[in-house]
């Protein structure tokens, strides 16, 4: 055997193929990540045997291999574990090291980890949109053995005893959840109950005071659900402030009630425009309202607000907590926002993929149903995950403005490596920052203390770019005539 993979290695060294996974590499890439465990010695040796089956050494000619193999994985106990902890990173929830699966209740019924767990479970083994994470009324807990049905569905989300449903037994794969350990409440209909939102984890992690007012709750709906970070301006400025007395000499315990006092009332720092964030948090905290002690089954009205990619305003009206969080999976930006994740835990934060590949990835989650398990298993069949180079035919006046651009990174994260519109809506301040409509005559970047300004030529090549519907790949332009001319329109009030 080990003659048999030193023979597989040399075959496989040199040329161009140094920059692509070998199958043994690829086993052990999906397995750590789907399980966060190294292959079996016996996958190796199934891998290898198979391999010389069909003599053959790359990825390419072993597809449908690697493709039952990342199926098989991912209904191991292991890959829920996994799984469950990466929402639970998502939610910024602390989470013990790891989940075991399967799930055991433990004798007071307050096994607090289950109810997350469960969701996340039947989100993928049924193959479910990752929306369930979010909109899910079906409530599962372990326990049935020591939790009367009530009981079981209050300690969970303590909602009043006479909205109860019946309770079903859920109907698990027994070798990851004992067939009688795993109940589930349906709770369609209700105003409140909302995934992982209406989970006690959740609901003490964020918790809420009478002048919070749901509104720490809100930012954690912005956050994760369309990738809004909202700034979390009280517990920074909070933190800090406190860490800044605590360096001046003062101790945990010398710290007066007023030195406290002080410090929360400057909890905003010097925020000018309390509009620009409670404009979208409040309308929302709004709704949150009847989940100040458990989950009420009374609903408080609100609205979903917020500014989309293209920079457009998101208004509706909407019922209830639940209601709003269904109108939230509705829009474009919370599309973006879960494909975005899947990809960063999946393929990694640091792997670069073209803009060009990402609306197409993103394309075919939509077309895909946003199904989660699916999802994940095209991600890790992807060349972005393989680390092979996706070569595109880029345009010349593409490769010209990206070598301008790339000057302004010194004080710019990067501009073109997002994607869609959201890449629309910063070309178009780049536009208007280096005033492209006007040649770059009254351009106001970069800052005019800055050692390096472009050239006429280099502003020109920008423009070029955008006048010819910025493609990233030839014959593929971005913007279309009318956009363009938008972006371009001297007359334009800024
Ligand atoms: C950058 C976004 C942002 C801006 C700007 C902002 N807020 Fe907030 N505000 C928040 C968030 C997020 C919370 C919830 C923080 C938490 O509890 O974690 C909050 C909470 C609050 C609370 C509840 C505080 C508490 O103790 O629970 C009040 C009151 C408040 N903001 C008032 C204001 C006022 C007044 C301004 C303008 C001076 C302002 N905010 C500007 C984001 C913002
Ligand atoms: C020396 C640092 C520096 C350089 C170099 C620089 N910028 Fe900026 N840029 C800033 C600062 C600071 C701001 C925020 C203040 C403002 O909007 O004027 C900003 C803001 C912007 C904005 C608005 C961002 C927003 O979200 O509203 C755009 C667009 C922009 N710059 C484009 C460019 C381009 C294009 C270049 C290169 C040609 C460039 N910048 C080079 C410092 C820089």
């Amino acid at each position: 055997m080990k003659k048999l993979i030193c023979f597989v290695l040399a075959f496989m060294m040199p040329g161009s193929f140094a920059t692509n996974l070998d199958p043994e590499n690829y086993l052990l890439k999906i397995s750590q990540r789907l399980t966060g465990k190294w292959p079996t010695p016996k996958e190796y040796n199934d891998l290898t045997a198979q391999m010389s089956r069909r003599s053959c050494s790359e990825i390419k000619c072993m597809e449908d291999y690697f493709k039952a193999y990342i199926d098989k994985k991912m209904s191991t106990p292991e890959f829920y574990s996994e799984a469950t902890l990466k929402v639970h990173e998502r939610f910024a929830l602390q989470t013990p090291y790891t989940i075991p699966f399967p799930l055991v209740a433990n004798d007071s019924g307050t096994d607090e980890s289950s109810s997350q767990a469960l969701l996340v479970y039947r989100t993928i083994k049924q193959n479910l949109p990752v929306d369930e994470l979010f909109i899910s009324q079906v409530v599962t807990r372990t326990g049935p053995k020591v939790l009367s049905d009530s009981a079981a569905a209050r300690n969970l989300i303590e909602i009043e005893s006479e909205t109860v449903p019946k309770a079903e037994v859920l109907s698990a794969d027994p070798g990851v959840i004992p067939q009688d350990a795993a109940l589930s409440f349906d709770y369609a209909g209700h105003p409140n109950v909302s995934g992982f939102f209406t989970t006690n984890k959740f609901l003490t992690r964020y918790w809420n005071t009478p002048i919070n007012n749901g509104r720490k709750r809100a930012a954690a709906v912005f956050k994760v659900m369309l990738c809004d970070p909202m700034v979390p301006a009280l517990e920074r400025v909070t933190a800090k402030a406190r860490e800044n007395a605590l360096a001046q000499g003062a101790t945990e315990s010398t710290m007066t009630t007023r030195t406290i006092e002080e410090i929360h009332r400057d909890r905003h720092g010097n925020q000018k425009d309390c509009a620009q964030c409670h404009n979208r948090l409040d309308p929302l905290a709004r709704t949150m309202r009847p989940l100040e002690l458990g989950v009420s089954k009374f609903a408080s009205r609100g609205r979903l607000r917020f500014y989309d990619a293209t920079n457009q305003p998101v208004d509706h009206p909407a019922a209830n907590f639940h209601d709003l969080i269904v109108k939230i999976t509705q829009q474009q930006k919370y599309n973006d926002c879960q494909m975005n994740w899947l990809f960063r835990w999946i393929v990694g934060k640091d792997v670069n993929v073209h803009p060009q590949r990402f609306a197409d990835l993103l394309g075919q989650f939509e077309k895909d149903g946003r199904r989660m398990k699916e999802t994940i298993a095209k991600l890790l069949l992807s060349p972005e995950f393989r680390g092979e180079t996706v070569s595109f035919r880029e345009p010349v006046s593409y490769k010209a403005a990206r070598d301008v651009l790339n000057n302004c990174y010194e004080c710019h994260s990067p501009f073109l490596k997002s994607h869609g519109a959201e890449l629309k809506l910063t070309l178009s301040k780049i536009a208007y920052k280096l005033d492209l409509a006007h040649d770059g005559q009254d351009r106001l970047m970069p800052p005019n203390y800055h050692f390096w300004a472009p050239s006429k030529e280099q502003v020109l090549s920008v423009k070029t770019w955008i006048q010819e519907g910025a493609p990233l790949i030839e014959g593929m332009p971005l913007l279309n005539g009318d956009e363009v001319m938008k972006m371009l329109d001297p007359g334009v009030a800024r």
